[in-house]
């Protein structure tokens, strides 16, 4: 009887005991590109910064280079609530949003702090909540750069492009931009880009410095082209109910975590595109080749009509603020 009082008694402190350590919020936060890349380093950023203001409360679990859930899948599963927060690429939301096909406009901003000016705006920041009905919430944009064209033929002049297969993210925008010089656009996911150009499936493609370095695109192909012809950036989303439901504390100190991993993510993007341009030169697997004003001029010509094509869809008004954020 007493042993059995004394067991009670041990269970009870056991429980209580557990109660005031109440087991952290788990996080899942998952994209695909490796941890050196602006993304990669804000989503890092992110576990630490949200793990030192929310001290046991929550638990960040980062998942890189599409460990988790890879292109074809990380949105249902959000939406599923089988992971929190993604970044996806702006080129990846077609499916919930028509405005965002603005940002993969071929030659719609004149570099990444044009882009900078117009997220900022009231137009750029209303994008962040125009998918909350479809349960997106958008936490904010996130650079990484502006997109480089490779191939295994110099790509001079548009009609070079002519017959070759490239790699796309799955936008229709690309789509169209590709076909515009007469190419044969494939939407593929992020992880089977490498083993797509390795294999010959396609015969180009078009991405940032720091993606093209970090998966050793540079290795499987000839010539990247200095094209800057398009912006490859991010919003980082959550699911919109999952967010509702925190407890105010929680969210507080998530939105702050957040907000600083951004601003730091930004600014690896900012200092390191260089950098990792440069690691591609020295590596001396592909040949950098830089594309002249008249060079530039003819690509932005051939691909003009892309943009009366998804006018309609996206928004003159869209488009023309981001027009102004270049200062034109
Ligand atoms: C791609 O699919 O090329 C990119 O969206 C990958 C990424 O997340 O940067």
């Amino acid at each position: 009887m007493k042993l059995q009082l004394k067991l009670i008694t041990a269970c009870t402190l056991l429980a209580l005991g557990l109660g005031a350590h109440a087991a952290p919020l788990i996080i899942k936060y998952s994209h695909v590109v490796a941890d050196v890349t602006p993304k990669g380093q804000a989503a890092l950023k992110f576990k630490e910064l949200a793990e030192k203001k929310l001290p046991g409360k929550v638990e960040i679990q980062v998942f890189p280079n599409s460990q988790l859930f890879g292109d074809g899948k990380e949105m249902e599963a959000l939406l599923l609530g089988d992971v929190q927060i993604l970044a996806p690429s702006l080129a990846k939301f077609g499916k919930y949003t028509k405005q965002i096909q603005l940002f993969d406009l071929p030659f719609l901003f004149t570099d990444i702090q044009a882009v900078d000016r117009f997220q900022a705006s009231k137009e750029g920041q209303g994008l962040l909540t125009s998918m909350t009905k479809k349960g997106i919430m958008g936490f904010g944009f996130l650079h990484n750069g502006m997109k480089q064209l490779s191939a295994n033929t110099p790509l001079g002049m548009p009609s070079d492009a002519k017959g070759l297969k490239f790699r796309i993210q799955p936008s229709d925008v690309l789509e169209e931009q590709f076909k515009a010089v007469g190419g044969n656009p494939q939407k593929l996911a992020f992880a089977e880009v490498y083993q797509a150009l390795q294999t010959g499936v396609v015969d180009g493609t078009e991405n940032p410095w720091s993606n093209i370095y970090s998966k050793k695109f540079h290795e499987v192909q000839k010539y990247i082209m200095e094209s800057n012809h398009g912006v490859l950036d991010y919003m980082v989303i959550g699911n919109a109910k999952w967010w509702a439901g925190l407890p105010p504390d929680i969210q507080k100190g998530l939105t702050e975590a957040m907000k600083e991993s951004i601003t730091f993510g930004n600014k690896v993007a900012f200092e390191e595109d260089m950098a990792f341009r440069q690691k591609v030169i020295d590596d001396k697997k592909a040949k950098v080749l830089p594309m002249n004003k008249e060079h530039l001029q003819a690509w932005r010509t051939a691909m003009q009509p892309v943009w009366k094509k998804f006018e309609g869809d996206i928004g003159k008004d869209l488009i023309d603020a981001a027009l102004r954020a270049n200062g034109k």
